[in-house]
C-alpha cells in the first residue's frame, strides 16, 4: 500500500473511491458539505431518509453521485462531534479500510485527516491514519500452504485535505507512520511465528541478519559465555530445555557514541509450558506469545532504524525455552544472580523475572540514560487491566509519566501502578536474599518489586504487556504492542535532543 498527502476538491478526485466522514445526526464534515455541494444535495438527501446516522464504525458506499468523477463515495460514520477523539478517529479509520477492502478498490482518496480531533495535530492524524491502515492489511499467512489469495488490493492511498499540509510536515507525519507500522508488523510476525521455528537461535540470528541490513551491531552470548558472567539465573530456566538459550543485544548508534543510549530490555521465553511447575494444558499453546517483549524490541528497533532516529539505542534480549526436563530447575533450588543477590525459585513458571534480572545487571555496562524492559511476565496483569493497557511501574517517576505521554499520544495505553516497599516485603524467603514469587496479591507489582531489585543503578521502567501483546481467540494473533508507545518515546527524546533542549 502506497501513501501520499494531496490536497484537494473531493467531487474531482478521479480515483475508485472517494471517502469522507459524517457525524451523528447526519452532520456533514466539511468535505462531506464539498461534495454534497457539488452533487446538489444527493448526499445530504440520502442521509435524511434514513440510510445513514453517523453512528460509530457506521459505513455507506455510494455509486453514481452527481458531477463527481470517482466511481464510488463512501460515507464513513464519525459518531458525535462532541467527542470525536484519538479513539474514535482510529475507529473511523478501521471501518473505512475494512469497508474498501471489502469493495476491492484499488485506489482511495480519504478526506478524513481535516476532520477536527481534539488536541490533535494533522501529522497526528496522519501518521496513525496510516499505521491504522497497515494494521487492516497484516496477514500471518507465510506457514499456510494455499495462500489465502486474495491479493492486495487497494495500492495507492491518497490522504487528502480541502486545507493545506506544509509538505515537510506531511512527509515526516507519513514516514513516522511507516516505520512504525513495519516495527510492528515484524513483532506480530515474530509473536506468531510458532514455537519450534522461534527458538533463541532463530532470534539471534535474526539480530545477526538485521545488524548485516541495517549497519546495526548484534553480539550473541552462548551459554558459556553466560557462565563466565556469572548468571545463574537466567541459565537456570534454560536448564530443562534442549535448545540452547543466548543472550541477544541488537545496538543502533544513531548519535554521537558519547550520548549514553536507551536500553530496551525484552523478554524472549520462545516457549513457557511453567517449568516443573507445569502449566495447564488449556490454551498452553499461547505461551508461543512469551517473547513479545523481545518481538518489540526488534520492532522498535526497526522502526528507529527506518526512520534514522537521531538517539542511541541498545536492544537486550535475553532468550531461552522454559521446560520441564531431567535436568531443569526444582520449586525449592536457590540460585545466584549476575548482581550476586541469590533467589529461591519457588516456582519455575515465574522465570521470566528470572531471565529479566540478569539482563538488567548485564545492561549497567551500557551506562544506559534509562532502561526500559518489556515482558509477558504476569497472568495478574491481565486480571488488573485487561487487554487494553499494559502495566507501567518505574522507580522514578518523570520517566513513567513521560512513558504515559507517549502511549496517549501512540493510542498504546498503559497504565502506572505503584512499586512501594510494602508489596516488595511479599519476596521475603528464609533461605536466600528473596523468594521469586511474592504470593497471589498484586502479582504484577511483586513482580516488578523483584526486578526493582537489580535495577537501582539507573533509572529505570517496567511493562507488562501480558494483556497487550497479543489477542486470544477467534482473532488470535500478535498486536505489535508496545511498539508504538516505545518509538513514541524514543521520537520525543530524539527531537528534544535534537533541538538542543536537554531532557
Ligand atoms: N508468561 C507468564 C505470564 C502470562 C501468563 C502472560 C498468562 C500471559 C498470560 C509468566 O511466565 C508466568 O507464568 N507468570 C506466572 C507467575 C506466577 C507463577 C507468580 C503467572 O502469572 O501465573
Ligand atoms: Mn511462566
Ligand atoms: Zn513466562
Amino acid at each position: 500500500m502506497e501513501f501520499s498527502i494531496n490536497k484537494g476538491n473531493p467531487a474531482k478526485q478521479r480515483c475508485a473511491s472517494v471517502v469522507v466522514g459524517v457525524f451523528e445526526t447526519r452532520i456533514l464534515s466539511e468535505a462531506a458539505k464539498t461534495l454534497d455541494k457539488s452533487a446538489n444535495g444527493y448526499i445530504s438527501n440520502i442521509l435524511n431518509n434514513g440510510d445513514m446516522e453517523g453512528k460509530p464504525g457506521s459505513t455507506l458506499l455510494l455509486h453514481n453521485v452527481p458531477n463527481t468523477i470517482c466511481n464510488r463515495v463512501l460515507l464513513v460514520g464519525l459518531g458525535e462531534k462532541s467527542v470525536f477523539r484519538d479513539r474514535e478517529f482510529r475507529s473511523a479509520i478501521r471501518a473505512a479500510f475494512n469497508k474498501l477492502h471489502e469493495t476491492g478498490a484499488s485506489d482511495a482518496s480519504l478526506f478524513l485527516i481535516d476532520v477536527p480531533v481534539k488536541n490533535r495535530k494533522i501529522a497526528w492524524k496522519i501518521s496513525h491514519t496510516v499505521i491504522v491502515a497497515m494494521e487492516s492489511i497484516y496477514r500471518s499467512d507465510q506457514l499456510k500452504s494455499k495462500r489465502n489469495n486474495d491479493k492486495q488490493q487497494l495500492q495507492k492511498v491518497i490522504l487528502s485535505t480541502t486545507g493545506k499540509v506544509d509538505s515537510i510536515t506531511g512527509k515526516e507525519a507519513l514516514q513516522w507512520g511507516l516505520a512504525t507500522a513495519h516495527g510492528m508488523s515484524l513483532t506480530k510476525d515474530l509473536g506468531n511465528l510458532p514455537p519450534n521455528i522461534c527458538t533463541p537461535t532463530y532470534l539471534a540470528k535474526l539480530a545477526v541478519k538485521m545488524a548485516k541490513n541495517y549497519k546495526l551491531k548484534a553480539t550473541i552470548l552462548e551459554q558459556k559465555d553466560m557462565e563466565k558472567l556469572g548468571m545463574g539465573s537466567l541459565l537456570s530456566v534454560a536448564r530443562g530445555s534442549s535448545q540452547p538459550a543466548k543472550l541477544i543485544t541488537l545496538e543502533y548508534w544513531g548519535q554521537n557514541k558519547k550520548e549514553k543510549p536507551f536500553v530496551l530490555v525484552g523478554k524472549g521465553v520462545t516457549f513457557d509450558t511453567g517449568g516443573i511447575s507445569l502449566k495447564p494444558a488449556a490454551d498452553m499453546d499461547e505461551m508461543k506469545y512469551d517473547m513479545c517483549g523481545a518481538a518489540s524490541v526488534f520492532g522498535t528497533i526497526a522502526a528507529i532504524t527506518q526512520m534514522r532516529l537521531p538517539i542511541n539505542v541498545v536492544g537486550i534480549i535475553p532468550a531461552t525455552e522454559n521446560m520441564p526436563g531431567g535436568k531443569a530447575t526444582k520449586p525449592g533450588d536457590i540460585v545466584t544472580s549476575m548482581s550476586g543477590q541469590t533467589i529461591e525459585i519457588l516456582n519455575t513458571d515465574a522465570e521470566g523475572r528470572l531471565i529479566l534480572c540478569d539482563a538488567l545487571t548485564y545492561a549497567e555496562r551500557y551506562k544506559p540514560e534509562v532502561v526500559i524492559d518489556i515482558a509477558t511476565l504476569t497472568g495478574a496483569c491481565v486480571i488488573a487491566l485487561g487487554n487494553v493497557a499494559s502495566g507501567l511501574l518505574s522507580n522514578n517517576n518523570k520517566l513513567a509519566t513521560e512513558l504515559l505521554i507517549a502511549s496517549e499520544q501512540a493510542a498504546d495505553h498503559a497504565w502506572h501502578l505503584p512499586l512501594w516497599k510494602e508489596y516488595d516485603e511479599q519476596l521475603r524467603s528464609n533461605f536466600a536474599d528473596m523468594a521469586n514469587i511474592g504470593g497471589r496479591a498484586a502479582g504484577t507489582i511483586t513482580a516488578s518489586c523483584f526486578l526493582s531489585r537489580f535495577t537501582k543503578k539507573y533509572c529505570w521502567a517496567h511493562l507488562d504487556i501480558a494483556g497487550t501483546a497479543w489477542e486470544s481467540g477467534k482473532k488470535k494473533g500478535a498486536t505489535g504492542r508496545p511498539v508504538p508507545l516505545l518509538t513514541q518515546f524514543l521520537t520525543t527524546h530524539a527531537t528534544k535532543k535534537s533541538s538542543g533542549k536537554k531532557s
